[in-house]
């Protein structure tokens, strides 16, 4: 067992990233590299466990991912982006950690429970599904991470994983640190319609949307019920569009926007205009790195190429480790 600083996280690969992925997740992970030894990997294997009826469309989706990930400033030299079918050692301690799970941890998790009926349409009744925290804990376990950073819906597979931790630890002697959360601060951005930005519910800007769509969309966003006319006085803290110019407009000018706001000196019309220009700014610099993947097709692959080698050789080490202690190093 060894203390260092390593990070470990993933994210299964179902299209492209928004804003909600960026604030929250991505801009944390971009701060995390900095003074951290990072794993980021594409989930595929998870993301099966929902989609197997219709699996094909997985593999374009993974080099998208890495896309929106080193767009959004994730840069592969300074940390291991890679994918987790081609680090086949998770897929064995995923097998060595079933041995040791009970059924019962798993049917009580609430995050299970919850993905099953919201996602009804869908078959969940597998054992795949079943078992998808101990692949997730697998996933973490196999590089002996201090932090692993999730939003608020994992904590019950991440607990899940120092449960599962501590049995192996306890039967077949120490082996695995326990994991800690670092969760990720709650969605700073509403959806255009105010609800939580997602992109089953049509209300989301991806990093990489055209932005003469970006202005359209701004353009249609739901802002303060108060100012039904251009004379009624707004209130920022109830706009949903305001928590958008705080996060991509100047301080100075939000002050000056919510003052007008309240006092009815501007309308909504022309604040979209603003914000938007900002959120352009915003994205540019994003949409321009990333264009260099449609300079070279094979960018994607080969940051996973480059990447999947560390990690195996980081997984292999603790498969080696464990098999040891089981004896079954033959
Ligand atoms: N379950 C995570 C999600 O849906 C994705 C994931 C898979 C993950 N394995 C992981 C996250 C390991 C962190 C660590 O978002």
């Amino acid at each position: 067992m060894t203390a260092n600083n390593r990070i470990v996280s993933g994210m299964r690969p179902t299209g492209a990233l928004h804003l909600g992925h960026y604030f929250g997740v991505l801009d944390n992970w971009v701060e995390l590299i900095k003074d951290h030894q990072c794993f980021f990997f594409v989930a595929d294997w998870h993301a099966l466990t929902t989609e197997y009826a219709d699996p094909t469309r997985i593999k374009g989706f993974v080099p998208d991912l890495v896309k929106d990930w080193v767009a959004a400033g994730l840069d592969p030299e300074k940390c291991v982006i890679f994918q987790q079918s081609q680090v086949k050692e998770h897929a064995e301690l995923h097998l060595l950690l079933s041995m040791i799970t009970p059924v019962s941890w798993l049917e009580r998790n609430p995050t299970y429970k919850e993905m099953r009926e919201q996602l009804d349409a869908k078959d969940l009744s597998t054992y795949g599904f079943l078992g998808y925290p101990v692949l997730m804990g697998s996933d973490i376990l196999i590089y002996k991470p201090k932090w692993v950073p999730v939003g608020q819906d994992q904590l019950p597979h991440l607990e899940l994983t120092r449960e599962i931790a501590r049995r192996a630890n306890h039967l077949w002697g120490d082996i695995f640190p326990e994991p800690e959360a670092k969760l990720t601060p709650t969605a700073k951005l509403p959806g255009l319609d105010g609800r939580k930005m997602s992109k089953s519910y049509g209300n989301a800007i991806s990093l990489g949307e055209n932005l003469d769509e970006v202005r359209k969309k701004v353009s249609t966003m739901l802002t303060c019920v108060k100012r039904a006319r251009l004379k009624d006085p707004g209130e920022p803290d109830e706009c949903n569009l305001y928590p958008y110019h705080e996060l991509f407009t100047p301080a100075e000018e939000c002050t000056r926007i919510a003052r007008d706001c309240r006092a009815a000196a501007m309308g909504c019309g022309e604040c979209k205009k603003m914000m938007a220009n900002a959120l352009c700014e915003f994205l540019a610099p994003i949409q321009e790195r990333r264009a260099q993947f449609d300079a070279n097709p094979d960018l994607a692959w080969d940051i996973l190429r480059d990447g999947n080698l560390k990690a195996r050789e980081a997984a292999r080490a603790t498969i080696e480790e464990l098999r040891a202690k089981l004896n079954f190093n033959f």
